[in-house]
């Protein structure tokens, strides 16, 4: 049950919530002079970290826990993750949690984003068995944090769908927006009272790929520019009816806020031509607006450029309706606002031109636009994570534009390395994001309220096994204690998180944008 000191924090979240838009439009404020001036956050300015089940917490097949497909792809394909890595222990916080809330206390974060395994709570996925040590886990997880006076912030689904719902045909399948609900519902009775922030989804973008493309997500079916489009269809409508049973049966009385989390790159066009502009356009809707227009929008549904263009080329295929589902305009009308702020997990930027590329079909190839990075941009341990400030800031602006001022929690950012305790190529990452990030606020008054770094830890990076590490407490994993140490970024961020500064560091305005 929540303390008397987690009913205060309660309060005092739903104050600093409502003063959120106070900030918006307030002058950027540098305190000192000289080398050293720092850049201070809005009062009531959040920061935490983030992480997800799958990712740390072990523990694959104990007290009742069921299988999902990360369970089943890692076991049955160990040849699509690097190392053959698996999750089956990951970084143990299933049994490690507390000395793991002890760590975020002593960062001094506001708040911790975790997510639920759906497979712990419901092992076959829907309410036939409920696994009451599952429903403990998280509910001790929650009153330690409490306790430590730092947030919950719940992600529902973190990509770990049960293997038996996959076997109904996983998102593609409509049916699941019941699962899915009922789901959700068990979270909310059981963990609302003391959770006041939840995401539905984390990265529909990445995890819809897992019916677009093999060995990368699981189910791993290889059918681009329609299992995709399928599965979004099904988890938009899955978001809406848990953000409508929230507000209606549950927001009266737990008084929180609902919302899903969207990723993107910045997109840079090539050129200022034209055409490389439309490109850039392009990019921007079928990875980001594909989600964001039909909730965040003023008049819903897909974006029309991505319409317009899956109908045409499925028409020119010789197919009788587009590969693009529709929506009625009672289900455009029922997503449309569905969402209390946007979660944003944002990490580098790209650069977009016009021109084909991907299988025939695919959502690459509807696009028409091809991406790139510039080779002379700073680099992490990931291919695809180059580090570029600049483009945060750019991002969100586009995004208060394009939506309309939305109010905004920035629900992960971070870097990889390959786990160096002194991670100076981390510490710069952070130093230069986050000063863009105040930029994008205080100088150009985009309503951000909250920022989590990722991730807490080092963890499981997916099919990257343990090779890209993106924590800022460094996990051994040759030692069968998985020993916790805080790499200097660590230091960096208390000071960030605690003082709610950022030291100012020139965000360049000149760059390169060649591929
Ligand atoms: C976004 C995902 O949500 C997270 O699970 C992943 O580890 C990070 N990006 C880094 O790739």
């Amino acid at each position: 049950m929540a303390t008397a000191k987690s009913h205060l924090l309660l309060v005092w979240l739903l104050l600093a919530a409502t003063a959120t838009p106070a900030v918006v439009g307030e002058k950027g404020r540098d305190d000192g002079d000289g080398e050293n001036v720092k850049r201070t956050f809005p009062a009531g300015f959040m920061f935490g970290t983030a992480t997800a089940a799958y990712q740390v917490e072990g523990a694959w097949n104990e007290d009742g826990k069921g299988e999902n497909i990360w369970d089943h792809m890692v076991h049955e394909h160990p040849e699509y993750i690097r190392d053959n890595a698996t999750g089956d222990i990951a970084d143990d916080s299933y049994h490690k949690y507390e000395e793991d809330v002890r760590l975020l206390a002593e960062l001094g974060s506001d708040f911790y984003r975790f997510s639920i395994s759906w497979a712990r709570i419901l092992p076959k996925g829907d309410l036939s068995q409920i696994n009451q040590l599952g429903l403990n886990y998280y509910d001790n997880l929650i009153n330690e944090l409490l306790d430590k006076g730092i947030e919950p912030l719940v992600t529902m689904y973190h990509w770990d769908l049960p293997q038996a719902l996959q076997e109904l045909g996983g998102w593609p399948n409509p049916i699941l927006v019941d699962y899915f609900e009922d789901y959700a519902r068990l979270l909310i009775e059981s963990y609302g009272d003391r959770v006041k922030h939840w995401i539905t989804f984390n990265e529909p973008l990445e995890f819809t790929m897992g019916y677009a493309k093999e060995a990368y997500m699981p189910p791993s079916i290889n059918k681009p520019g329609v299992g995709d489009y399928l599965a979004t269809h099904t988890v938009l409508l899955a978001h809406a009816r848990v953000y409508h049973m929230y507000d209606t049966e549950y927001r009266p009385t737990q008084q929180g806020n609902i919302s899903i989390t969207l990723n993107t790159d910045w997109v840079e066009p090539a050129s200022d031509s034209p055409e490389d502009i439309a490109a850039q356009d392009r990019m921007l809707q079928f990875n980001f607006g594909w989600f964001a227009h039909p909730i965040f929008s003023e008049e819903g549904d897909y974006p029309q450029v991505m319409r317009e263009r899956v109908a045409a080329n499925s028409e020119a295929e010789g197919l009788p309706r587009s590969r693009l589902p529709t929506f009625t305009p009672e289900e455009v009308a029922f997503i449309r606002g569905s969402s209390d702020f946007l979660g944003l997990n944002h990490y580098t930027t790209s650069i977009a031109t016009s021109g084909e590329e991907g299988p025939n079909p695919s959502r690459d190839r509807d696009r028409g636009s091809v991406g790139c990075q510039d080779p002379t941009w700073p680099t992490s341990a990931s291919s695809w994570l180059k580090v570029a400030p600049w483009g945060f800031r750019k991002l969100l602006n586009w995004l208060h534009k394009e939506y309309n001022g939305v109010t905004i929690m920035v629900t992960e950012n971070g870097f990889s390395d390959s786990g160096e305790l002194n991670d100076a190529g981390r510490e710069n990452y952070y130093k230069t994001y986050i000063n863009a990030l105040w930029e994008a606020i205080m100088i150009d008054g985009v309503n951000v309220f909250a920022y989590a770094a990722w991730s807490a830890l080092d963890n499981f990076e997916w099919t990257r096994g343990y090779a890209e590490r993106f924590g800022i407490y460094h996990v051994n994993y040759d030692d069968p204690n998985l020993t916790r140490t805080p790499k200097s970024s660590a230091q960096l961020l208390k000071s960030i998180f605690t003082e709610k500064m950022v030291e100012k560091v020139e965000t360049p305005s000149e760059y390169s944008r060649s591929c």
